[in-house]
């Protein structure tokens, strides 16, 4: 039987939470409605952060409370804190994911306090999640470079995937949140970071700033992964990590997958439609 890749589809949170001007939220759930449409089988529908920190996102339980459920995809969202995991429950997600760097300068910058203090804070939130059945999914950010602190240790995101494993987090996401990544260093990450966790609890989240992205993808195959996040379109960037491009978008490593002999149940002609309604979003404004 081929084996699968899953794409875990960030478009709506990652692709839109750097766009200046507010998207409508009626485009953002027909956005979710039109991805879940493609046979991509996870999404990450939005983030319940702080609305000051991060303005677009201020509309994440009405886009939640808007979207068609389809049976058998889920839909998850960032949550930094207990109050931010209690709106996301309210608004009915499927999971939920947490979110740490590799490296001070963007923990600081991101969600304004010390890697330590952000794993103590998510404590509580793995906890509550376990209580209500919820899965945790982990991010580590800065997993090549930080914008502010520069290269990051292979080390130190090994740590950090670990500490967010034990906290109980199904899968580690592993963001090269600049996107400068290249297969060399990528390589070098994922191996110190095998040492701590199996492939098949990892998943690769790299950003396309300097066209590595889809090299770097095809080294994390390599290595045993098989779970990749990408954003329809290509779109994204961090407000915290200036300079970060798009995601590495999903079309493209559905093709590339593919290429490659592994399976992603994806629709391509529906996700050409997709694609063009994503990047209109974005032009439009
Ligand atoms: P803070 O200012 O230190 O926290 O922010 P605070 O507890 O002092 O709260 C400040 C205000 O925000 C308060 O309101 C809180 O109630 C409110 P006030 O009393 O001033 O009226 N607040 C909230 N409101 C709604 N929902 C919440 C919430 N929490 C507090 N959950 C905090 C700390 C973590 C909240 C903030 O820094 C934050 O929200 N940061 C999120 C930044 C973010 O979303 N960044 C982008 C996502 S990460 C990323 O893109 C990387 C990734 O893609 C992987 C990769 O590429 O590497 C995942
Ligand atoms: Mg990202």
């Amino acid at each position: 039987m081929t084996e699968r890749v899953t794409l875990f589809e960030m478009g709506p949170r990652d692709g839109l939470q750097n766009e200046k001007a507010l998207i409508a939220t009626p485009d953002k759930v027909r956005l979710v409605d039109a991805l879940s449409g493609c046979g991509l089988p996870k999404i990450e529908v939005t983030s319940f952060v702080s609305p000051k920190w991060v303005p677009q996102m201020a509309d994440a339980a009405e886009v939640m409370a808007g979207i068609a459920r389809r049976p058998g995809v889920v839909y998850s969202a960032l949550t930094p804190n207990l109050h931010g995991f209690e709106r996301a429950v309210e608004a009915g997600v499927d999971e939920v994911a947490i979110f740490a760097s590799a490296s001070e300068g963007f923990s600081k910058a991101n969600i304004n306090c010390t890697i330590a203090e952000s794993l103590d804070r998510f404590a509580p939130v793995a906890e509550a999640a376990r209580a209500a059945g919820l899965p945790v999914r982990g991010y580590v950010s800065c997993v090549c470079d930080c914008p502010y602190d520069g290269p990051t240790p292979p080390a130190d995101v090994a740590r950090v995937a670990g500490a967010l494993a034990g906290l109980g987090c199904y899968e580690i996401s592993l963001g090269d949140t600049i996107g400068t990544g290249t297969p060399e260093t990528v390589a070098a990450m994922l191996e110190a970071v095998l040492h701590e966790l199996p492939a098949a609890r990892l998943a690769g989240h790299y950003h396309d700033t300097n066209g590595t992205a889809l090299a770097n993808i095809a080294v994390s195959l390599e290595h045993g992964l098989r779970t990749f996040d990408a954003a329809i379109g290509g779109l994204g960037g961090c407000p915290y990590a200036p300079g970060a491009k798009g995601n590495v978008a999903t079309e493209a490593v559905a093709r590339l997958v593919e290429e490659r002999g592994f399976a992603t149940g994806i629709n391509h002609d529906r996700l050409a439609e997709v694609t063009a309604f994503a990047r209109g979003l974005r032009s439009s404004q």
